[in-house]
């Protein structure tokens, strides 16, 4: 991989975004690398949480500029779709997900930001969707995912505006659900990762899917979904296991099944 640098900690992963002299601007090598390295993650039964990072300056800098201006509307169907099938994809993958971000995380870049299960964002990082002042519309499913974490108000208001936000205002919103001091954004997400790693794994996972399945089914049938999936745990040992350590003041040891 030319464009990311993936580390792997046990049960942890890291992977950064390093094309630091151009603050990791999303171009097509970049969204096909993300594309590969993260169909080969799905499939990772050991790794549990996956941490996204930015080398340099910013966490992303947005789509790739240089490349969107030379393009017509079918080139920008195309990017617009890689984007989001490979968004879909961070999205709906198995592990927990974990923006950190720093710098600029503008365009593509908060869009990425957007399509992991948590963000934690340093106090001066800079937020925003400035496609408007480039005469553009988000493409990465901005416009969509937006309004489904702070609300349509404050979506309307950031994307037509275009306005950058800092990690403390992006807090504030609920667009960052843990806010970092300055340099400090690695180490809160590790911290977030953490608490995810004593956590039961499959009941984990399970949650993860019943959230995110669960959003677009009318709520009776989410519901009836919730259940089924609270009762297939049953299944797994898992939660024989957490409900016994708690009653024997023990931490629990969790044997891996696949949800
Ligand atoms: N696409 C392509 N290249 C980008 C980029 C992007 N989205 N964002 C930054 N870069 C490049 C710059 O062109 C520059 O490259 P160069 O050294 O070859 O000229 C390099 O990254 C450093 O950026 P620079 O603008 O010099 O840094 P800065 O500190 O002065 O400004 C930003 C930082 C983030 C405010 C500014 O780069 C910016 O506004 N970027 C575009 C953000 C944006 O609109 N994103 C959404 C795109 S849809």
């Amino acid at each position: 991989m030319n464009t990311l640098r993936l580390e792997r900690e046990g049960a942890l992963a890291i992977l950064t975004f390093q094309r630091p002299d151009k603050l990791n601007a999303l171009n097509a090598e970049v969204l096909q690398e993300l594309h590969q390295v993260l169909e080969e993650l799905q499939e990772d039964s050991d790794l549990r949480v996956l941490i996204l990072h930015g080398e340099g300056r910013a966490f992303v800098a947005g789509a790739d500029i240089r490349a969107m201006s030379g393009m017509d509307a079918a080139q920008a169907v195309r990017f617009a779709r890689l984007g989001q099938q490979v968004f879909d994809l961070l999205e709906a993958l198995p592990q927990v997900t974990i923006a950190a971000v720093h710098g600029f995380a503008l365009g593509g870049g908060m869009e990425l930001a957007m399509a992991c299960d948590v963000r934690v964002v340093e106090r001066t990082a800079r937020l925003g969707q400035p496609e408007v002042r480039l005469g553009l519309i988000p493409g990465f499913a901005g416009t969509q995912r937006l309004s489904r974490l702070v609300g349509t108000g404050w979506a309307r208001y950031l994307i037509l505006t275009g306005i950058q936000i800092t990690g403390e205002e992006a807090h504030r919103i609920g667009l960052a659900e843990v806010l970092a001091e300055e340099g400090q954004a690695l180490e809160a997400a590790r911290k977030v990762a953490a608490e995810v790693l004593k956590a039961g794994p499959t009941a984990v996972a399970l949650a993860k899917r019943v959230i995110l399945r669960g959003r677009d089914m009318p709520f009776a049938v989410a519901e009836a979904y919730e259940a089924e999936s609270f009762a297939y745990l049953f299944t797994t040992g898992e939660p024989q296991e957490g409900l016994r350590a708690f009653l024997e003041k023990r931490a629990a040891r969790w044997v891996k099944e696949d949800a």
